[in-house]
This record gives structure tokens, sequence and C-alpha cells, in this order.
């Protein structure tokens, strides 16, 4: 039988794993610049959850959620996000109580939607996601969005561009809402099943449908920016002020709808306008989200977030030409002349080790020649020969691999003279 990786997954192998490991340092290092703290969550929660706060008239609810019943009979569904379950814990933990509000979260980890595979576009994805959770203060949106540009950033991305829009508040929506299905009824028989029946439920959900996206009727529609009330106007033009000082480029997309139920006002997508990247450009998507909380039975806690995938920013990475210089190397590589050394050789490489030195040897017995070669490969800055000369004698060869120069050291002051070379 042969096993394969499931459709739609991967593994990520060493070869690629420590790029994967350099952008977790520089999402942590940046989330610490801007006083986000990580939270982890559950891999998966009550379905009920996401059917609430994504919304059951969704692509994500619908029809890619990897649903299960677990022992208990509980409906169970692996996360296909983060932010249901961050404002579940929000309410949960009570974080609504603590001083210094709003609460700014990150967590990066895998989610899971069912959905076809193509490139960039996976069935578990990592996500890494904020949430600022308990301002209505326009200045908190620019500073999520000027994170995840910030973050962009510090990878070396540039072909980047912000796309904006307001969703309004419950009002305009509603009148948004009541326009669309006027515009949308008498003509509905020319949509898929889905539309029709998102028609009363959800009419902006026909938007961003993916079966009837060239319909002219969708282009034809109106536009949210029409019915946004004085107040959501007003907090949309102070966002937009907030970023203009901040120096974040952006334009203004009025059909920009996101692809989840629970936004309102700032709505946001950043991509990638590299010429090599695939069909999928969406790197990064967020919003606002007032009223969340309240949904799921807690006080009333507005928020803003926003998550990307490692693996498209990745992929823009590569599109861009843009590349991490591989800084992994072994500070030393043990080479033993015979059986005679393996012992001694094994016990000053866990002394090495012991002493903070990155250090390896070979396990499967090959001759000297083939053991430096491994050496060159690894990119060890250092060599230690080891025979049975310097056995009797209690010294090592050590070889300096840029320098190609080599010097006999005894073995006592070998972990001491390595040190200060390496830190020099
Ligand atoms: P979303 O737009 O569904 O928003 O997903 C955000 C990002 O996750 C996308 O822009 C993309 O980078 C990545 N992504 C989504 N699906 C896939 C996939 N199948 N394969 C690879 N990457 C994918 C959310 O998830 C919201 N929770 C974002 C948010 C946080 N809004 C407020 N706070």
């Amino acid at each position: 039988m042969n096993f394969k990786v499931p459709r739609g997954t991967q593994d990520i192998l060493p070869s690629e794993s420590w790029k994967w490991q350099k952008v977790e340092r520089i999402i942590n290092e940046t989330c610490d610049l801007y006083r986000y703290k990580e939270i982890r969550t559950p891999m998966f929660e009550a379905t009920e959850l996401f059917q609430r706060t994504v919304g059951e008239t969704t692509d994500v609810v619908q029809k890619e959620m990897y649903t299960f019943t677990d022992r208990g009979n509980r409906s169970m569904t692996l996360r296909p996000e983060g932010t249901a379950s961050v404002v579940r814990s929000f309410v949960e933990n009570k974080m609504f109580g603590y001083p210094d509000q709003p609460i700014k979260l990150y967590y990066t980890g895998p989610m899971f939607r069912y959905e076809r595979q193509q490139a960039g576009r996976y069935r578990q994805f990592v996500q890494f996601g904020v949430e600022a959770i308990g301002s209505a203060d326009p200045a908190i949106d620019a500073e999520v969005i000027a994170l995840a540009m910030d973050v962009y950033k510090r990878v070396g991305l540039t072909d980047l561009k912000l796309v904006l829009n307001s969703l309004g508040d419950n009002e305009s929506r509603k009148a948004h809402r009541d326009a669309l299905i006027a515009h949308f009824k008498s003509h509905i028989e020319g949509f898929c099943s889905d539309c029709k029946s998102r028609l009363e439920r959800n009419p902006l959900r026909i938007l961003d449908c993916k079966v009837d996206r060239d319909n002219p009727l969708i282009a034809s529609a109106p536009s949210l920016a029409d019915y946004l009330n004085e107040e959501s106007a007003s907090y949309f033009t102070e966002v937009k002020s907030y970023l203009d000082d901040a120096g974040i480029p952006y334009v203004v997309d009025a059909n920009l709808v996101r692809g989840l139920d629970y936004y309102n006002h700032t709505a946001f997508e950043i991509m990638s306008t590299s010429d090599g990247f695939g069909a999928i450009t969406t790197l990064c998507g967020g919003g606002r989200y007032n009223g969340l909380a309240e949904e799921i039975g807690g006080p009333s806690a507005p928020g803003i977030g926003f998550a990307m995938s490692i693996e498209r920013l990745l992929l823009a990475m590569e599109a861009e030409g843009k590349a991490f210089s591989d800084e992994s190397m072994l500070d030393v590589y043990i080479v033993t002349l015979g059986d005679e050394a393996r012992k001694p050789g094994f016990k000053l490489l866990q002394e090495l080790r012991v002493a903070g030195i990155r250090a390896d040897m070979d396990y499967t017995g090959r001759k000297m020649k083939a053991q430096m070669k491994s050496a060159d490969r690894l990119k060890a800055q250092n060599v230690i020969l080891i025979g049975e000369d310097e056995i009797t004698e209690g010294v090592v060869q050590l070889k300096n691999m840029a320098e190609g120069s080599q010097e006999k050291v005894s073995a006592a002051e070998l972990v001491k003279k390595l040190q200060e070379s390496l830190i020099g």
C-alpha cells in the first residue's frame, strides 16, 4: 500500500522548514513591537461557534468545514479560521475586564478548509492572525493594517497593494441589503442555486459568488458606498486619514466584500502585484467585527483583525525573487579515524553541545574522505579530527574550514578555544 500526504496538505521538509521558522521569528518580533501577545486556542471547537460567527450562508460554513461527531455525540469542527476561537476565548476568560483595553492578541497555526486544491490554496494552511478587541477607535484599524504591512516589509516583500472598503454599520448594511434584494429579485432565476437561497438570507454573499461572478448584474449591483450613513462614512474617513499619516498607501474598492459574515465598517485585503504570482493574489484579509462578542453571549467588545497564510507569504517571496539567506551552519563536525576513535569522539560531541556549540558526527561508519565531504555539505565552520595518535596524546586536530588552517589542541582546552573563536 502506498500512502500519500492527503490532498490539499503538504509536508514541510527540512529544506523548507527553516524558512517557516524565520517567518515565525519575524512575526513574533513584529507583534512584540506592537504589543500584541500570543494566544493559543484549540484546533477544534463546537461547530455552532463557526455557524454563528462566520455565518450560515458563507461558503466556509456551507461547503468547506471539516465537521465530525465526537464520541460524546457533539458536533465538532476543525477550525477554518482563528477569529471565532479568539473572540470565544476573550468572552470565556472575561478579558473584557482586564484593565488595559483593547486586548491585543496574535496566533500562528493550522486552519482547515475543504477547498479545491490549487497553487496557494490548501486544505490545511497556516494562518498568522491578529485580533485587537475592546476598542472602536479608527486608529486601531490603522495599527492593525500597519502591522500586517510591516510583517510583509520585514520579509522583504514590496509588490503589494492594500485594498480598503467600508462595509458600514448595521443601519447602513440594512439599507444596502434592501437595495440588493430589489436589484437581484426579478433576475434571480439566472443565478446559481446557492445565490437563489442567498437572496433573502444574505444578498451580500451573491457579490462574491464564485459561480456567478461574471454575471453583469453583479457589476451593476448597488454599491455599499452609496448607503453608508454619516457615522459610518466619517469612521471610514478617519481610518483613511490615520493611514495617510502613517504613510501607508491604499486603494479604495467599493466592491471589496469579505467572505465571512461577521464584518462591518473597515474591510481590507492585501494583494501581491508581482508578475510571477499565481491566480490567487490575496495574501491577507481582515476587518472590523463590532458585535461579534455579543453574538456569542459576551458584552459589547468591538474588534478588528486580519489573517494571512504563511504559504502565500512564501509564494509571494518566491514570485518577487526575495530569498532569506540560509544561515544554518554547524560549528563543528567531528571526523573519527578508526573504530577506537568513535567513543572518545561521541563523548567530545556531547561536551561540545552541552557547552552550546552546534556539533555533529558521522553515524554510518564512513571513511575519512566521506566524513570530510559531509562536513563541507553541512557548512561546518570547524572540523575536529580524532585518531589513535590523538587519543594517546590527549589532543585533537582542529581544522578551521574557512582558513584551511589546522592545529593540535589539547582536549582540555578545546571547548574554551572553540567558544572564543566562534564568538570572535
Ligand atoms: P480569510 O480571508 O478567510 O479571513 O483568510 C485570511 C487569509 O488566510 C487569506 O487572505 C489567505 O492568506 C489565507 N487563506 C485562506 N484560505 C486559504 C487556503 N485555503 N489556503 C491558503 N491560504 C488561505 C479570515 O480567516 C479571517 N479570520 C481574518 C480576520 C481576522 N478577520 C478579522 N480578524
